[in-house]
This record gives structure tokens, sequence and C-alpha cells, in this order.
């Protein structure tokens, strides 16, 4: 099983900070966001790791990061031609998955939870897709997932209207039928290639699973949100 973060994504809720410097290089906490992502996946037993980036910010992330020597992995790089949504992004990983399972973190994700057990678990079967969900506050910001008994019923990206709270985060399993899911996709409303919309067709032939985090999730793509980020991550604050 390998690891893919994604990095791609303007940024434009963090204007004008991001004008200069792209999201994933703002600091959280002691170090640059993207580092959390590295961390959480090598500490989850995957150390072969693809970054997909955008070609005005990849020289920057490739500077910080290097071979990833420093960080007991191995590292290696895409660029996302367009900005297109992170179905996209994600299809760049094809030839770097070879076949083999992955772990995908959207690297503006940050969280307190392991994934290695997850990891363990996943890689027995190798099949289908799991998502992490988590009870948020303002759930019309997030793809939302509808529970009932224990399983998914529906999953709706930035609902206006939503029917529940269960946010799916930024960290999925995907066995590799995902590339050939990707491939058939159509653009949403908004004209992106909606991750959503992956996870709802691995809902539709009945092999979506879920895990609930238990410790604190922030997606830092705001001010706000990355304020509590670094607060949560200093250990100022517990949710
Ligand atoms: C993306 C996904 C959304 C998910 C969120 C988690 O939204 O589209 O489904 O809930 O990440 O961080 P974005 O942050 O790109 O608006």
């Amino acid at each position: 099983m390998k690891g893919v973060i994604l990095a791609g994504g303007g940024g434009s809720r963090l204007y004008p900070v991001t004008k200069v410097v792209n999201k994933h290089l703002i600091p959280v906490g002691d170090k640059p966001m993207i580092i959390h992502a590295v961390e959480k996946l090598v500490e989850a037993g995957l150390p072969e790791i693809l970054i997909v980036g955008s070609g005005d910010s990849l020289g920057d992330i490739v500077k910080l990061l290097g071979s990833g020597k420093e960080f007991s992995c191995k590292l290696s790089y895409r660029v996302q031609d367009e900005p297109n949504g992170i179905a996209k992004a994600l299809e760049a990983a094809e030839d770097f998955a070879d076949n083999e399972p992955l772990v995908v973190l959207l690297g503006d994700n940050i969280f307190q939870d392991s994934l290695k057990e997850y990891v363990e678990e996943f890689k027995k079967e190798a099949q289908g897709a799991t998502v992490f969900l988590k009870d948020v506050p303002d759930p019309s910001r997030y793809g939302i997932a509808e529970v009932n008994r224990d399983k998914i019923v529906s999953i709706e990206e930035k609902p206006q209207n939503p029917r529940a709270s269960y946010c799916v985060t930024g960290i999925y399993m995907y066995d590799n039928k995902v590339f050939e899911i990707i491939k058939k996709l159509k653009p949403s409303a908004r004209g992106e290639y909606e991750i959503s919309d992956v996870n709802m067709v691995y809902l539709k032939r009945g092999e979506l699973s879920h895990k609930i985090l238990k410790g604190w999730w922030v997606d830092a793509g705001t001010f706000d949100s990355l304020r509590e980020a670094i607060q949560l991550v200093s250990g100022e604050k517990d949710r």
C-alpha cells in the first residue's frame, strides 16, 4: 500500500497569504502544513509517498521535502496541470500506484488519529474504499455523509441544506479500481471532478466503508480553521 498527498489548489480562502506562499507551506505549529501529512503516512507504515501539486508551487514543496530522507520516506512528485478537482489530481497517481491500494490525504487536513490500525485492516482486504468521517458544526463547507444503521446512505458535496453533520474528511483509502472510476467521471456544476462523486460510485457498488475519527480534525483552508489547527497541534486546545 502506498500514500498520496494532494497538495494542489490555490488556497483562495487564505488570500492574500497564498498570493505568494502556497497554502501547504504555511506553518501549522512548528512546521509547514504539508509535513503533518507526510508524517502521518510514515507513522502509518507507508513510506512510499507521491505528492501531487500545481506547477507553480511544486518546486517550493520539493525544496522543502527533497527526497524524503529526512522524514524516513521516499517521495515522488507529480504536477497537476489544471486545477480541475481533487479526483483529477488523484488520477495523476495512477502510474505511481502500480495497482497497489492507496491512502490519499488532502494536504490541508490536519488530524490527531493515527492511521496505522486502519491501514493494517484495509491491507488485509484491499477491496473497495474507506472514508473517514467527523461530526462538524458547519456541514455546508464539506462533503457530507448521511449514515443510517451504521451504513453511509448518501454523500452530498457542500449541501446548502445539510441533512446530516458527518463530514467526509480528506482521508481516503482506495483499491486500484479508483482510476477506472475517475476516468468515467463528469465534472460537477462547479466544473470540478469531485472526490465525493468517486465515493458515491463505491457507495452504489456496495463497496464503501467508513470509520469515525476519534480525535480532532481540521481542514486548515480558512483563516479561522488554520488558527484552530495551530492551537490543536500546539496542544493548547482539546476537542
Ligand atoms: C474537499 C472535498 C470535501 C471534503 C473536504 C475535506 O473540499 O471536496 O468533500 O469534505 O475537502 O477537507 P475542499 O476543501 O476542497 O473545498
